[in-house]
């Protein structure tokens, strides 16, 4: 077997052309990663109406690619970008689907309900375009729900196609709580065929489930931490996915992701008001002071500062984080920053929060990519109490800056914060278990007392988690030996 491989990334997201969470982060990131490793990687994404075509120097590339959705042939153009690591990008351009604010939502957070029609277009113009093109790919890699179709596509539509024929099929779940489950009519136009609608395959309680079906037809399946990997076997963390899960035994497997570092680096990043290393953190506190600013808070480089960026959904455990944050506010002295945005009454809560804790509480309700590096090198603590965390992006890109983390230990929390040791000073960051507000304000409690009581150790950990390295080359090798597998597994070997 040929140890270089033709690769094919399909997504929804992607670094830096559209993102709403941590997939973006991974699938800008992966590829480059690979490329590096001798792999030629190309990357397929929509092209949305919040891309800016001038800004990246999109190209136009092909026009028209006709693309089957059931028993009609549907029209779209392909637009084409290297990205700065050199790796090809191909947008697909179709008005009907992809030009409208908002990736998967409106402003009101109403997901669209065209969605599965829009991700199976997607999957399927991906692989048409392969044909168009002749890019012939050893691996298919689709990431969660919104591209699982890929596996089932090449098992039945192209199982003998000259190009995608002989294709292996990846599927990367990113977070098991979506599944992309709609009313049955949907499966009508993916084309699949209703001999296929059955319950260990797309058939989920009368509806269709696309990631179901994806897991099902995937020649190798991974999730983004060894922890969450255990978990999702366990019928408690898996979202109805563990018989499943458990039915592809060594096909389903755990890679963490990496950072890229060329982003989230306080030695170089060109966002933040001032850079540092652990050899000289001096840039940190103006970093702490210029964030206290921006946030009207009293400039005191002296007060532990918590921050928290997230996506406000039930998964983030913010709603527990409401229950606690008063009692932390009232009863510690310290201060607090959030960005995020999602449920909406979660979103008034935080908002409301600076006008009680004046001086002391700050909050951005919205998304913000700059802001997201103020705060990572401005605050002292990040918070981040999940309910269940397939990897976290945040409390890793947290170490780096030496920002220590407080952490539900859970997932991939559990895989990358180490614990506090009281008696040595070791560990790198707060760990609790409990999913609950009481949890959260103890732990705050642990790591406010450290700052001020334990200083010696606060101070060796922020070196020591600044050490920390979470390399996308390590990463990609896992990913590498795993594609080997699911070629082996496709060739029947
Ligand atoms: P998830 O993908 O579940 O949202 P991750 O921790 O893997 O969680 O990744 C979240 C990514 O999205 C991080 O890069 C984080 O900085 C970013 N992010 C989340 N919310 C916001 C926001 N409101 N503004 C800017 N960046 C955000
Ligand atoms: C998901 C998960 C998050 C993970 C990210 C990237 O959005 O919620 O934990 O880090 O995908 O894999």
């Amino acid at each position: 077997m040929s140890d270089t491989w033709k690769i094919v990334m399909v997504a929804s997201e992607c670094v830096p052309y559209a993102k709403s969470g941590g997939l973006a982060d991974v699938v800008g990131a992966l590829p480059a990663a690979l490329q590096k490793l001798g792999h030629e990687v190309i990357i397929v994404i929509p092209k949305y109406r919040a891309i800016d075509a001038e800004q990246f120097d999109i190209q136009p590339f092909l026009s028209p690619m006709g693309v089957w959705m059931g028993d009609t042939e549907e029209w779209c153009a392909v637009y084409k970008i290297q990205n700065q690591a050199g790796v090809a990008v191909y947008l697909i351009e179709s008005d009907k689907y992809f030009d409208r604010d908002g990736l998967y939502h409106d402003a009101e957070f109403n997901d669209f309900l065209d969605n599965p029609r829009r991700f199976a277009f997607l999957t399927r113009a991906a692989l048409q375009l392969c044909i168009d093109i002749g890019f012939k790919p050893d691996v298919v890699h689709a990431h969660d729900w919104q591209t699982a179709l890929a596996s089932a596509y090449l098992k039945t539509w192209h199982w003998d196609d000259p190009v995608l024929g002989g294709a292996a099929s990846f599927l990367t779940i990113h977070n098991i709580g979506y599944q992309g489950v709609y009313d049955a009519g949907h499966y009508d136009y993916t084309g699949l065929q209703w001999g296929n609608f059955t319950s260990d395959k797309f058939e989920d309680h009368g509806k269709v489930n696309f990631l179901k079906g994806g897991i099902y037809y995937a020649d190798l399946v991974n999730t983004v931490s060894p922890t969450y990997a255990k978990e999702t076997r366990t019928p408690e963390m898996a979202h109805g996915m563990a018989p499943y899960l458990n039915d592809k035994g060594e096909n389903y497997v755990g890679i963490l992701n990496g950072v890229d570092y060329s982003q989230w680096n306080p030695e170089i990043d060109p966002l933040i008001p001032a850079n540092y290393s652990r050899d000289d953190l001096t840039g940190k506190g103006i970093c702490k002071r210029e964030l206290q600013k921006r946030f009207y808070l009293y400039e005191d480089g002296d007060i532990p500062l918590i921050g928290v960026i997230s996506r406000l959904a039930h998964q983030k455990g913010l709603d527990l984080l409401s229950g606690a944050i008063e009692s932390v506010l009232d009863d510690m002295h310290v201060q607090f920053v959030l960005l995020g945005s999602g449920d909406k009454a979660l979103e008034r809560y935080f908002a409301h929060l600076p006008v009680r804790y004046p001086g002391r509480a700050g909050s951005y309700i919205g998304y913000n990519n700059e802001l997201a590096h103020w705060i990572e090198a401005g605050v002292d603590m990040f918070l981040m109490p999940s309910r269940y965390e397939p990897c976290g992006l945040n409390q890793i890109y947290s170490l780096k800056y030496g920002t220590l983390p407080v952490v539900r230990a859970t997932g991939g929390l559990d895989d990358t914060v180490e614990q506090y040791d009281e008696a040595t000073g070791g560990g790198t960051g707060f760990k609790f278990i409990e999913a609950s507000a009481h949890s959260i304000y103890y732990t705050v409690g642990w790591a406010v007392s450290t700052y001020y009581d334990r200083r010696g150790h606060w101070d060796q950990m922020v070196r020591r988690a600044m050490e920390k390295r979470f390399s996308w080359d390590d990463s990609a090798q896992e990913y590498v030996a795993a594609y080997r597998r699911a070629i082996e597994n496709k060739k029947g070997l």
